[in-house]
């Protein structure tokens, strides 16, 4: 700790601070045009000059050093912050009332009206550009943009994509995208994030032009004229009567524009963020406040908000009579599903009924969910989507270290000197965790090692890349494992003191050698012993991984692996370390954990243990059954059985996103009873004898559970569309025609019962989730939560995490003569899963109107392929019509098809091999035969996709340029430059 003196003002702080940091915490405001505290000092407005020990310098580029004496009013540093932002009005008009952006939020503004500047010292320059709208999401007015360049260091060093820059040699300096393309054609992602951290209106969301302000929505010619009044009486009445009158609108703003908090519905990234509306039109998404994303979202959560206003949304139940659709009144369609649900369980016992959670929808609906089929039908038949991908992967984690949850939080993994990346294709399945690996990777020397078939971005990006044949990865994480062991390599201190089994597993690597390895995978033995130096010598080692690995047969075991070779190395119990399963679908994690499975009751607390059950029964007044349901596969392969009649699924596309669809199809078709509960008529729809329609999560309260489990609060941003309910509100109507009793007003009253019934969560509140604040489980009773997992030891009763051996299993479905190709799937950056949501946003169709089928160059080579070509791809299983993408991402006899159509869904071709454990289904092993269709189309992804861009990676906004122009001086005199990182 050091003293530093602020306007005569002792303050203690840490040696190094940011300056800029300490006088914000302080109080005195000062000018800070380009400073945005998650993006760090970028020093290109001088707008912060403070005078420090006598001497100018810029705040946000000095650290707190011993007796420092700062003086943010010094005459000196008020005249050189005064000239500084005279500078940056040469670059902007200040038409506020007429603006946008005048939200109270406004940096230009707030900054003219702190240091009082009453005229233009600088006249306007206009630039020879025009203002560029070519992304369907955003646009560029290159005449209002003051050169910040905090949209550049934004998009370089924290997104991490490259593609702006600034042109600072040039006259007129402007923000280029991928050096001079247009936004359009540009490798932009439509991130937002340069938009969110624009601090004005030169970078703005399209939904907020001429939407935001009373007088905004003016014809162009007319808001001309409007700004040339302003400029006009500027010189006369002085800048402080304009925005006077500008302020005045800006409060009147802010009557009806409302800003309420959310937590994103796509990935299980988790990104939270203000939520703007001007009654049901969505203004704008702002992130800055989240825990896990601060100013981060990627396309869909800023952008991909379309489908809850969209025409297509369910408003009123529907009834099946004669093989067809009727409209019906909630009273009549709830009436129906009890009494049905009721006879059936009368007829064939509880167990003919079961019943599927969404992990779209909220911790209290799936702890609903389970209770309706526990405590009122009375079946463990439960079950949510955690099975088709994430299952495996706390499967090996249950038997290695105790909790099925990742062991850190994203800072965590940001902290590794190693990130390992397994069967994930991060930038787009968790583009905003993937930026905080980029961004290490760019700034911070993290290595990176990506295992794929794929060689996708972060493949591209990786230090080290491997290749392996399908479902080998357990082969080579066995022999890294072995290979470290042999060579003292492995951490002998932490296996003696936290891990079991060590010698047992050791037997079990005896055939993992390197070269059986090297023949199994495919790799040289060279590759993986650099591997496994790598992962020997890196300062923690965090692995992540997805479907990549999970959707084999042998998903459990290899996510084992994974966690084996983190034991031996002595990677969990630290920062920078751990496991990290990437929970799919935004609340995957809180449906398992809120007991939407069916072995077990909220919290991982098993059917058959006694104790739990009757602390459960107490509660809820029932007798419980003590056996483990059916799983979603079982479930199906029930009805094909004859023995499950009924089923009740919400928010899930079952009959799309199940593999061997046609199977599952035929199944659904089988039910005597089955309701679906969704805001669209969904593919599943079709099968379904009762359709209810819900709300979003825009239109509901509730909690999500994030990847690195961590619980937040939605709010409520939107009445539910008319006709429609919260998915809560309708299984307790479901539960009360059944005799229940609920009576829950509030999700707060439903966790309130979680909480009392299950230890993991015995501390979460509401009060302690209020805002952006938000828990990682498990959570104690005082609130204590823990966003590293391990710590004291491991979640089994000795506190020691255990070695678990393994066998190796073949794939399945693999490649023969007449089915030659192999077919990978999964998912792609701008749709989500099937494209219920995706498919309803006008701007993300522009960018990826369909599906396709990736191609490699010597397989579209060899068969006459170009992109656009139409093929039919035949499994064992099914067939899909589908256009050609030919592309070095996949090689030789690969193919890839992302999982988002409707129309051609991948799972007509999967097949009803599952991971032995878990019942995930093998999605990644399918093989296909390829028939090229005389059809040559347009290429299924236009010249617009980002894909066709050209990033121009560069370190951040490089203001030395600007420095060195031979217009710039310093503001002010005597500045000392002091440097900073
Ligand atoms: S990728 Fe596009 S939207 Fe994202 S920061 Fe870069 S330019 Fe902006
Ligand atoms: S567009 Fe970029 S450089 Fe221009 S004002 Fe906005 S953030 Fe600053
Ligand atoms: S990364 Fe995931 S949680 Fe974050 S904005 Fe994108 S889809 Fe939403
Ligand atoms: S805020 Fe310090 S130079 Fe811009």
């Amino acid at each position: 700790m050091i003293t530093v003196t602020i306007d005569g003002v002792v303050h203690e702080t840490i040696s190094g601070e940011r300056l800029i940091d300490i006088i914000n915490r302080a109080g005195p405001q000062i000018a800070q045009v380009c400073y945005h505290p998650q993006l760090g000092p970028i020093q290109t407005c001088d707008t912060c000059m403070v005078e420090i020990n006598g001497q100018l310098a810029r705040a946000c580029a000095a650290a707190a050093s011993p007796g420092m004496e700062v003086f943010t009013k010094s005459e000196k540093a008020s005249s050189a912050q005064r000239e500084a932002f005279g500078r940056i009005l040469s670059n902007h008009v200040l038409y506020c009332t007429v603006c946008d952006n005048n939200n109270g939020n406004c940096t230009i503004h707030n900054t003219e009206k702190l240091l009082g500047i009453e005229h233009q010292p600088i006249p306007y320059h206009s630039k020879p550009y025009e203002e560029d709208h070519t992304n369907p999401f955003y646009r560029y007015d290159p005449q209002q943009c003051i050169l910040c360049g905090r949209c550049v260091e934004a998009c370089q060093n924290l997104q991490v994509n490259e593609t702006l820059s600034i042109n600072w040699e040039d006259p007129h300096p402007r923000v280029l995208w991928d050096g001079g393309s247009t936004i359009g054609e540009s490798s932009c992602v439509s991130c937002g994030h340069c938009i969110s951290v624009c601090p004005c209106n030169a970078l703005m969301e399209k939904s907020m032009l001429g939407h935001a302000g009373f007088f905004t929505a003016l014809p162009k010619t007319a808001l001309s004229g409007m700004i040339d009044v302003v400029k006009g009486v500027e010189p006369e009445t002085g800048y402080g009567a304009i925005l006077k009158l500008s302020e005045a609108e800006s409060h009147m703003r802010e009557l009806r524009i409302r800003r309420t908090k959310t937590v994103c519905t796509y990935c299980g990234v988790g990104c939270s963020f203000n939520v703007w509306t001007k009654d049901r039109h969505i203004l704008k998404v702002q992130p800055l406040d989240g825990p896990t994303n601060g100013i981060s979202t990627c396309v869909k959560g800023k952008f991909g908000w379309d489908f809850v206003n969209s025409a297509d949304r369910l408003t009123r139940p529907l009834i099946r009579e004669g093989g067809k659709f009727r409209e019906a009144s909630w009273d009549e369609a709830l009436d129906l599903v009890a009494r049905k649900f009721a006879e059936i369980k009368a007829k064939n016992g509880p167990d003919a009924l079961a019943f599927v959670s969404s992990s779209k929808c909220t911790n209290e609906e799936s702890y609903l969910m389970q209770k309706l089929s526990r405590a009122v039908i009375g079946t463990n038949n439960m079950d949510n989507c955690s099975r088709y991908c994430q299952a495996p992967a706390t499967q090996g984690l249950f038997r290695t270290v105790g909790y099925g949850g990742d062991s850190g939080s994203i800072r965590d993994i940001e902290n590794a000197g190693l990130v390992l990346v397994i069967g994930s294709n991060t930038a787009e399945s968790h583009p905003v965790l993937a930026t905080r690996v980029k961004r290490a990777h760019k700034l911070r020397q993290q290595k990176l090692i990506v295992s794929d078939l794929r060689e996708h971005e972060m493949a591209k990006r990786a230090d080290l890349f491997l290749r392996p044949k399908p479902g080998t990865d357990i082969v080579w994480l066995s022999a890294v494992s072995r290979y470290l062991l042999d060579n003292d390599m492995a951490d002998a201190a932490f296996l003696a003191q936290w891990v079991n089994g060590i010698e047992e597993y050791k037997k079990s690597l005896a055939p993992f050698t390197m070269e059986f390895a090297s023949r199994t995978c495919g790799l040289t033995e060279d590759i993986l012993k650099d591997a496994a130096r790598m992962i020997a010598e890196a300062n923690g080692v965090c692995i992540l991984w997805a479907m990549g690995v999970t959707q084999h047969t042998m998903g459990s075991d290899t996510s084992t692996a994974i966690s084996n070779l983190l034991l031996i190395t002595g990677n969990y119990m630290k920062t920078g370390s751990g496991a990290y399963p990437l929970r799919g679908h935004n609340n995957v994690q809180g449906a398992s954990d809120h007991g939407a499975m069916p072995n077990f009751l909220p919290g991982y607390q098993s059917v058959d243990d006694p104790e739990v059950r009757s602390r459960f029964e107490a509660n809820w007044n029932v007798q419980l059954p003590s056996t483990k349901g059916l799983d979603n596969h079982e479930m199906i392969e029930a009805v094909h059985e004859g023995k499950l009649k009924a089923m009740y699924l919400f928010g899930e596309e079952m009959s799309l996103v199940d593999s061997n669809a046609n199977f599952v199809g035929d199944g659904l078709a089988k039910l005597d009873f089955f309701v679906v509960q969704d805001i669209f008529f969904s593919a599943t729809c079709h099968f379904a004898d009762v359709v209810l329609p819900a709300s979003p999560s825009l239109e509901k309260e509730g909690t999500f559970t994030s990847t690195e489990r961590r619980i937040q609060r939605l709010y409520q941003v939107f009445e539910p569309l008319e006709g429609s309910r919260p998915d809560w509100r309708i299984i307790q109507e479901i539960a009360n025609r059944l005799g229940a009793k609920w009576q829950y007003q509030h999700p707060s009253e439903i966790y309130r019962e979680v909480a009392s019934l299950t230890p993991l969560f015995a501390g979460v509140t509401y009060e302690r989730l209020e805002g952006f604040k938000s828990l990682h489980w498990p959570v104690a009773a005082d609130g204590t939560d823990q966003p590293l997992l391990y710590t004291k030891g491991f979640a089994f009763p000795d506190g020691k995490a255990r070695l678990f051996p393994l066998v190796l299993t073949e794939p399945t479905d693999q490649p023969n003569a007449e089915f030659d190709l192999h077919l990978n799937n999964g998912r792609l950056l701008e749709h989500f899963h099937e494209g219920n949501m995706t498919y309803r946003n006008e701007g993300i169709r522009q960018k990826t109107p369909d599906t396709f089928v990736e191609v490699s160059p010597e397989l579209a080579k060899q068969r006459g392929i170009q992109s656009g070509t139409w093929l039919q791809l035949t499994s064992r299983y099914g067939q899909v019509r589908v256009r050609a993408l030919v592309t070095d991402r996949v090689q030789g006899k690969q193919l890839y098809m992302p999982m988002n159509s409707v129309e051609s869904p991948v799972n007509r071709l999967t097949s009803s091999y599952t991971d032995a454990v878990t019942h995930t289904p093998a999605y990644k092993e399918a093989s296909v035969h390829l028939r090229v269709l005389p059809e040559v189309g347009e290429s299924p992804l236009p010249r617009i996709n980002h894909r066709f861009g050209h990033p121009t990676p560069q370190h951040g906004v490089e203001v030395e340029r600007k420095w060195k122009r031979p217009d710039y001086r310093v503001p002010g005199n005597g500045l000392v430059q002091i440097q900073t990182n």
